[in-house]
């Protein structure tokens, strides 16, 4: 199928944009054997930049496995899924996986799950003993092929800031690090979006992946980018947008890919040859549309205070929140409160921290309140 612009699924080949400096270091990373973390917010485009990576990079030599620990809420969960992905991804053939699988996971049970689509992924399901807590075998299974088959291995797992949510994080980040840090044939991509919980792995000397490896901290892609892909998607279709409305997409989303992508289409929908600027903002006010129902989940059950301080960020307060003269305005209660509010919102996500200015983690939240 022929798509002009993606969103809610990973961008590749001509929906894939820039990102060329970035390619060449994670390139060269999964061929020299360096560990990576990639950190930015959600939807800006890590799983799409490794997965375009990954194709870039493999070959008989190197395989690059890709595992998504979204879903993984224990690390039983976390290493079978972990095992899975590698088993099927460094073979070729069903019967080579499932010999890896009896060679070098002998003291397991296991089942295999395929998926009813014939090109649908294979998984394992291994039984696991309730006694037996060690699955240093499992983590070490990258290594173990990788040896047998004489190839380097890189394995790729997305969203893994979730490791931190289980309930002996810490000591399991000790035993990945400890086993990992020692095979010589495999090295980790190691990605995620909530900035603070992925960081909070590695920040500080106490912390297990600490110089664990090299950090990408993925910016927006440059508005420059967005309006030749924009232009250029609209002229091949027959269309016609300018850059300047192209720059108001990118702007009216604050550069996150995802909603740039969206933005577009609804845009290109609404125009027959040359865009206009009620469509824009028909265009916009669609995605805030589309966004509502998100919204209203993840803020469900915020107090009054809370949601008025997601209201003061919005309008534009990103420091000083704790001010008497904030907190009266916007009523936030007390400045004791303000700093509880501000703990909560970081963990729901809802907000994000740099440089100890406060921004909302999504950019359409901000129409979106001022709606409600
Ligand atoms: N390099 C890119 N070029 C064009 N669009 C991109 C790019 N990276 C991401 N996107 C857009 O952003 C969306 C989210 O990308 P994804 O890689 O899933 O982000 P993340 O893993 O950071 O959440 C994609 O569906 C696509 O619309
Ligand atoms: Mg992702």
């Amino acid at each position: 199928m022929n798509k002009l612009f993606v969103f809610g699924r990973t961008a590749s080949g001509d929906t894939f944009t820039d990102r060329e400096k970035e390619t060449k270091k994670l390139v060269s990373n999964f061929k020299y054997g360096v560990n990576t973390f990639i950190v930015s917010p959600r939807r800006w485009g890590k799983t799409s930049l490794v997965k375009n990576a990954k194709e870039k990079a493999e070959s008989a030599k190197l395989r690059i496995v890709y595992v998504d620990v979204q879903r993984c809420r224990s690390r039983e969960e976390f290493c079978e899924r972990f095992a899975s992905a590698v088993l099927t991804q460094t073979a070729g053939k069903m019967d080579e996986w499932l010999e890896n699988a009896r060679t070098f996971l002998s003291r397991f049970s296991f089942g295999v799950n395929a998926s009813p689509d014939p090109m649908g992924e294979m998984s394992i399901k291994l039984e696991l003993s309730p006694r037996d807590r060690s699955m240093d075998d499992l983590l070490q299974l990258p290594e173990s092929i990788a040896k047998k088959k004489g190839i380097q291995v890189v394995v790729c797992i997305d969203e893994f800031q979730q490791i931190g949510n289980y309930t002996d994080s810490l000591q399991f980040q000790i035993e990945l690090r400890s086993i990992w840090q020692h095979q010589e044939h495999v090295s980790y991509c190691l990605f995620g979006s909530r900035k603070h919980m992925m960081e909070s792995l590695f920040d500080d000397t106490s912390k297990p992946f600490y110089k664990f490896g090299d950090i990408i901290y993925l910016q927006r892609i440059p508005t420059e980018y967005w309006v030749k892909y924009i232009v250029g998607k609209f002229k091949q279709e027959g269309k016609d947008i300018s850059r300047k409305q192209s720059e108001w997409i990118v702007a009216q989303v604050d550069g996150n890919s995802s909603y740039v992508q969206q933005l577009s289409w609804y845009v290109f929908q609404r125009t027959d040859k040359k865009v206009n600027e009620a469509s824009l903002h028909e265009a916009f006010t669609e995605l805030v549309d589309q966004c509502s129902d998100f919204f209203e989940a993840k803020t469900e059950g915020l107090t009054a205070y809370q949601m008025n301080y997601l209201r003061a960020v919005a309008d534009g307060i990103n420091s000083g929140l704790s001010a008497g003269k904030t907190i009266q305005r916007y009523n936030l209660g007390s400045s004791a409160n303000v700093a509880t509010i501000k703990k909560l919102l970081l963990e729901k996500d809802l907000i994000l921290e740099e440089d100890k200015k406060i921004f909302l983690t999504d950019p359409i939240m901000a129409p979106w309140l001022r709606r409600i």
